[in-house]
């Protein structure tokens, strides 16, 4: 049999999509919200104290710790209307890492959220960058509504200026900053009145007014919110489904994840507007059908986070096909066998085991120490899909062993990090190994190195400073001239490719602005040859 077609079916019910937001915009409140909504938690807590001091789990480990609830920490998986939705975490504050952007490779759509008062913040300007190259569509949420914070209508002109992009407000918040009371909802032109629970901890109260009758009820207030939809109208900022999936346009929804305002529209949003798996496409552009046998591709590797499980997991997104726990997947970077009697959804501590999973599901493979992201795994019908982004680096550490006689373990144990992908190794072609610089776009990487290279390889590590703040690709003929120049170092990868780094960013540009015939590129939206 060359397909099955029940797996269209499976597939057509996934929605698989990642929240994209800068630190304490509210995704880890807006995710347990929405597990209340799908009825997968019966009363949201609220968020314990916080000692400021996050560890190298995800936000939903956190969770998970502070409110007793299971959520996997790479995954959340979760029924709704019919639907199986896999909201992927971003790992953010100080676990973003070049993780946090690959996941952004596993989705299918993003949900950005904005804190109200303070509009688009770095980490989601950063996010939605990938987002764009990626082409994803993008769902907005206002949050934070309930508390004084800008307009909406300057937020609004924020998206559109800032990251070039439509904003469509699909709901429009009514009430004074600080007293929302609810949202227009402009497909319809109702209005929908929130009442608050205690602590937000059960859903928010919600009746549906008219427009006639909110005008007799709520007077100025409706005509304010009222004045701002006709702006809207009139300026053809509607919600047009085409430029949304083509990542032109974003629907806006507003609410207040903490009082659950707008968390069920948002929800019903994903369900409604987030697009299911289509047939991916191969390193050669070719789409193979959803109902081909399964394939996959290992976009996350996570090892040894938990001392009580000290193996590799490799987090694979289901591409095609029926994944059934057991089958045996070809690695195809090798041809390798590679048995999955080992899989899993990974739920923090605990594990279970999936038996079967479909296109937009993600699965964990444990002891997966052969497999590398990036790798495409495939039943059956061969197939290799395009190589993972790699990203321009933000950080930089130098690195050297403690005790040069574990110099053995020291350089496995680099060499291992580097193709796991943990870390990006650049070395000098003079000293080798002895003191290579380690580059990353989150400091968080690095402890993970020198963790992962003192307990798995016996080599402890001692991390220095470096000078470097920015890099680039580069060539060896722009390389020979940077060499030349104070200030500018250029160091090599494994795979022999060439990036030059720099101390200062503004150095960096002038020197790009003198010297067109320069290979610097931009590593367009943290996209490198994609
Ligand atoms: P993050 O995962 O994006 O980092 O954000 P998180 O959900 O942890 O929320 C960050 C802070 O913002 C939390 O406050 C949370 O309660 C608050 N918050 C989230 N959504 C809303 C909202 O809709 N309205 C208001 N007013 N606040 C919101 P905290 O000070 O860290 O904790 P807590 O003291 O409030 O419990």
């Amino acid at each position: 049999m060359n397909g099955d077609p029940s797996v269209l079916g499976e597939a057509a019910r996934r929605r698989t999509f990642a929240i994209i937001s800068h630190p304490d915009a509210g995704k880890t409140t807006l995710t347990e919200k929405f597990l209340l909504y799908a009825g997968a938690l019966q009363r949201a807590g609220s968020v314990q104290a916080r000692d400021g001091a996050r560890s190298a789990t995800s936000d939903w480990m956190e969770m998970e710790q502070t409110r007793g609830i299971s959520i996997t920490s790479a995954v959340l998986q979760f029924p709704y209307r019919g639907c199986v939705i896999n909201l992927l975490d971003t790992p953010g504050h100080r676990d973003f890492s070049e993780d946090t952007y690959r996941v952004l490779t596993a989705v299918d759509a993003a949900v950005m959220v904005l804190d109200s008062s303070k509009g688009i913040e770095s980490q989601t300007l950063k996010l939605f960058e990938v987002c764009r190259a990626r082409g994803l569509p993008i769902i907005t949420f206002l949050n934070k509504l309930d508390r004084p914070g800008r307009s909406p209508l300057e937020l609004i002109d924020e998206i559109e200026e800032r990251l070039i992009l439509q904003p469509t407000p699909v709901t429009w918040p009514v009430g004074e900053p600080g007293d929302f009371r609810g949202v227009i909802d402009r497909r319809t032109d109702e209005f929908i009145r929130f009442t608050r629970t205690a602590r937000g901890a059960t859903m928010a109260g919600q009746d549906v007014l008219t427009a006639t009758e909110a005008a007799a009820q709520l007077g100025r207030t409706w005509e304010a919110a009222r004045g701002d939809c006709d702006l809207l109208d009139a300026t053809g900022q509607t919600l047009d489904v085409k430029t949304f999936l083509a990542g032109d346009s974003t629907p806006v929804f507003a609410g207040s994840a903490i009082t659950n305002f707008g968390v069920g529209q948002l929800l019903d949003a994903v369900v409604d507007l987030v697009p299911s798996p289509s047939p991916p496409f191969d390193r050669d552009g070719v789409p193979r059908p959803l109902e081909t046998p399964c394939s996959g591709f290992v976009f996350k590797m996570q090892a040894n986070m938990d001392p009580s499980h000290r193996d590799r997991i490799a987090f694979v997104r289901l591409t095609t096909g029926r994944f059934e726990r057991g089958m045996t997947l070809t690695r195809a970077a090798n041809g390798k066998a590679f048995s999955t009697k080992y899989a899993t959804t990974v739920f923090g501590a605990e594990r279970d085991t999936v038996e079967e999973a479909f296109p937009g599901d993600v699965v964990g493979l444990i002891n997966a120490r052969d497999l590398r992201i990036g790798d495409t795994l495939y039943a059956e019908q061969p197939v290799v899909f395009p190589a993972l982004p790699t990203f321009d680096p933000e950080v930089f550490a130098s690195a050297r062993p403690r005790d040069t006689g574990r110099f053995k373990q020291f350089r496995s144990g680099l060499a291992q990090l580097d193709e796991e992908g943990v870390v990006q190794v650049l070395r000098d072609p003079d000293t080798g190994d002895r003191e290579p610089t380690l580059a990353a776009v989150g400091a968080l990487q690095f402890e993970v190195f020198a963790h992962r290279l003192e307990h798995e390889f016996g080599a402890a590590v001692e991390l220095g400073g470096s000078p470097y703040v920015v890099a680039r690709r580069t060539d060896a003929a722009t390389a020979a001239k940077l060499r030349r120049l104070t200030g500018i170092r250029v160091l090599q990868r494994s795979d022999a490719s060439l990036v030059a780094l720099f101390e200062s960013k503004y150095r960096m540009e002038r020197l790009i602005a003198d010297n067109p015939d320069f290979m610097l590129p931009a590593n367009a939206s943290g996209f490198a040859g994609s």
